[in-house]
């Protein structure tokens, strides 16, 4: 029930169930209703609010990771929205769940990826660290996140495996941008270190559709509404 969208990069194919219940459940915003300026954010929020859909994507990786004749030996997550993935896999193959993120939120020694960029540009390139020991000389380690954009992040992920000595058996995500190319940068970064390393979007940016969007029609009021003005209309 997978595709190879282009070689290493692959997706569940359009008649797989999983992809189907995603479809239903996901909302993009555009960036009138969201935090970012991009044409379509993907609301990792409108598929945790629905649990089957949570454990139609557990059931499945839990399934797709057990069954490998070597397992991974650890999961590890993208800070934030990889958080919310991760443990809930990590916890039924009984295996660590590691956290990925930023040096000013990680506490210990740790090692620091290069800098990358996003699809949404903040002020500066940001580096991810995760923490000496937590990933030991030979694990195996799936990476996870919500979306596969320009790919910063994921590529950070690979380093970060690399330089512990262990290595990466996939990245997955819930949504790959594939005009984005994420799978590519990594895939073509140093001399193809990491061109063997599958990445795996559950589905693609066709799952969201005008019927998907989640913004609220007609609408002029604020964004955002203060805790003092929403009390007052309840
Ligand atoms: N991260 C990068 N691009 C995104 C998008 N379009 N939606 C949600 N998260 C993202
Ligand atoms: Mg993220």
């Amino acid at each position: 029930s997978l595709e190879e969208v282009e070689p290493n990069f692959f997706t569940l194919s359009p008649d797989s169930p999983l992809r189907e219940t995603i479809q239903r459940a996901y909302r993009w915003y555009s960036p009138r209703f969201s935090p970012c300026d991009v044409p379509r954010f993907a609301d990792v929020g409108s598929i945790t609010e629905e649990w089957s859909v949570m454990r139609g994507i557990r059931d499945f990786l839990v399934a797709r990771y057990r069954n490998l004749p070597e397992p991974p030996t650890h999961i590890m997550g993208f800070d934030a929205r990889g958080f919310l993935l991760g443990p809930m896999i990590s916890v039924e193959l009984g295996v660590p769940f590691v956290l990925m993120r930023k040096a000013g939120k990680n506490p210990g020694i740790l090692i620091e990826s290069e800098p990358y960029e996003k699809e949404y540009k903040e002020k500066k390139a940001e580096a991810m660290t995760i923490r000496c020991g937590s990933i030991g000389k030979g694990s195996r380690v799936v990476l996870v996140d919500d979306v596969l954009a320009t790919g910063g992040t994921a590529l950070s992920g690979l380093q970060l495996v690399e330089a512990s000595g262990a290595t990466t058996i996939e990245f997955v995500a819930i949504l790959g941008i594939k005009s984005l190319k994420g799978a590519q940068l990594s895939h073509s970064y140093g001399n193809g270190r990491f061109s063997k390393i599958p990445f795996f979007a559950l589905v693609d940016e066709s799952v969201l559709t005008e019927a998907n969007c989640g913004d609220t029609a007609g609408y002029n009021g604020p964004r955002i509404i203060g805790y003092r003005e929403a009390l007052s209309r309840i």
